[in-house]
């Protein structure tokens, strides 16, 4: 027994099991039935799946949902979405019916361009190093020739190398700031062997390269999506009250740091639900946009709203770096799906999708909270998941989905209800 290993990596899948459930669940059977049952029968895509990563033992499913009725500048989308929190998918349908009836979403791409960094120490005269930098930049697009002649035919490529001196933050710090632009792929191998090669050229005896990475910072790989509509058309009860809770709401996150994060990270449920189903990456995605949030020096919303002369106008800007090509977007079968389902989109456009799914999520959470609460909603969608932890048949299911239609949902209430159920019968 050792809960720790040699050459793990090396063992069969069996093999990898067998040591996890010997050494950490006491050789408990249900473990191996459980991690097994998630195994696809189809093994040439159960292949697949082991094959992106290391280690792979079983699959971890996440639901895969479709929000219909999103009109995006005039084009009806049926957007996918994978996320595992009951109400997004729910909230995105919603919204995109509702706008639908309203002009739908209006999108455009503001900037696409990224950046990749060389950072290096030189200790120096810096007008020597500034000379050394012009003298090597032809190379600098000579050495890439090759990586980037692909990219080149597509309209991408490198579009600016630029020496910055960051001593005045770090002593003897200087990097190569670099900006590309790598048309429908995210890019992240594209630039990082740009980097690398271009720092192999620039080294020298009194330049020492620490890092050659991109950045997920992308400030200028940015998407404006929008609705508007007039204030009077906005909500059945009091339009007038409603426009003016909601734009209240956005102040709100826009001056309280607290807020603003629970406000974007909402906003975040329907981006990063569409970025993971069309194969893109969310980590990069969720570290853009909140870098991008703080770019005041204070964390503040990705939204805005306004009411001017009658119209209530609600607006997204957000930074997506995302790809139609290369990486897992035509490697995993669901995320070719995806794109498919969403007519083969350029990055461009994709950009446009998510950045509606997330504005269609905050109009969802704003619209929730500034009137009658989120619980509510929110509760009336984990009702069904408190009926399964009890184990209930379809027949207690349905009695227990009616008994809630008019009463409020609390894990102890649906627990008492059950077993008064289960009692009487
Ligand atoms: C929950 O996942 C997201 C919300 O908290 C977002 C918000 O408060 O704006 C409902």
């Amino acid at each position: 027994m050792s809960k720790t290993v040699n050459g793990f990596s090396k063992l069969t899948k069996f093999e990898k099991i067998e040591w996890l459930v010997s050494n950490f669940f006491n050789n408990d059977v249900k473990v191996e039935q459980t991690l097994m049952q998630y195994w696809n029968s189809n093994e040439i895509l159960q292949n697949l799946h082991d094959d992106f990563i290391e280690n792979t033992i079983s699959n971890y499913y996440l639901p895969f949902a479709i929000a219909p009725n999103f009109i995006i500048n005039g084009t009806p989308y049926t957007i996918p979405m994978a996320i595992e929190e009951s109400s997004v998918v729910a909230a995105a349908s919603l919204v995109a019916k509702f706008w639908s009836t309203r002009g739908g979403f209006k999108t455009k791409v503001i900037s696409t361009a990224k950046i990749g960094q060389v950072h290096f120490m030189y200790e120096g005269d810096k007008l020597q190093l500034t000379t050394y930098f012009n003298s090597k930049i032809d190379n600098f697009y000579k050495v890439t020739g090759e990586i980037t002649k692909n990219m080149r035919k597509r309209g991408g490529g490198i579009l600016d190398i630029e020496l910055r001196d960051k001593t005045g933050e770090l002593e003897n710090y200087y990097q190569l700031h670099i900006t590309f632009e790598t048309a429908d792929s995210m890019g992240a191998n594209f630039i990082n062997s740009c980097l690398e090669a271009i720092a192999s050229e620039f080294e020298n005896d009194t330049i020492q390269i620490v890092m050659s990475i991109l950045s997920n910072y992308v400030p200028e790989c940015l998407v404006h999506a929008e609705v508007s509509c007039k204030v009077d058309d906005l909500y059945a009860e009091n339009s007038k009250m409603f426009a003016h809770k909601f734009v209240q709401a956005i102040q709100i996150a826009n001056t309280e740091p607290h807020r603003a994060v629970t406000h974007n990270k909402g906003i975040m449920n329907g981006v990063d639900a569409v970025v993971i189903a069309t194969g893109n990456d969310f980590r990069a995605i969720e570290a853009g946009v909140h870098a991008f949030a703080s770019r005041s020096g204070k964390y503040r919303s990705l939204t805005n709203a306004t009411i001017e002369k009658g119209i209530f106008r609600f607006w997204i800007d957000i930074p997506l770096a995302l790809g139609t090509v290369g990486g897992l977007t035509s490697l995993h079968p669901l995320s070719k799906l995806s794109l498919n389902l969403l007519g083969n989109p350029s990055a461009k456009e994709l950009m446009q999708i998510v950045a509606v799914a997330g504005l269609a999520q905050n109009f969802a959470a704003l619209r929730a909270l500034t009137t009658m609460g989120i619980q509510k909603g929110h509760m009336k969608m984990h009702l069904t998941n408190i009926i399964k932890q009890l184990g209930a048949s379809d027949e207690e299911k349905q009695f227990l989905i009616n008994y809630f239609e008019n009463r409020t949902v609390t894990h102890n209430a649906v627990v008492e209800a059950y077993q008064k159920l289960i009692q009487t019968n």
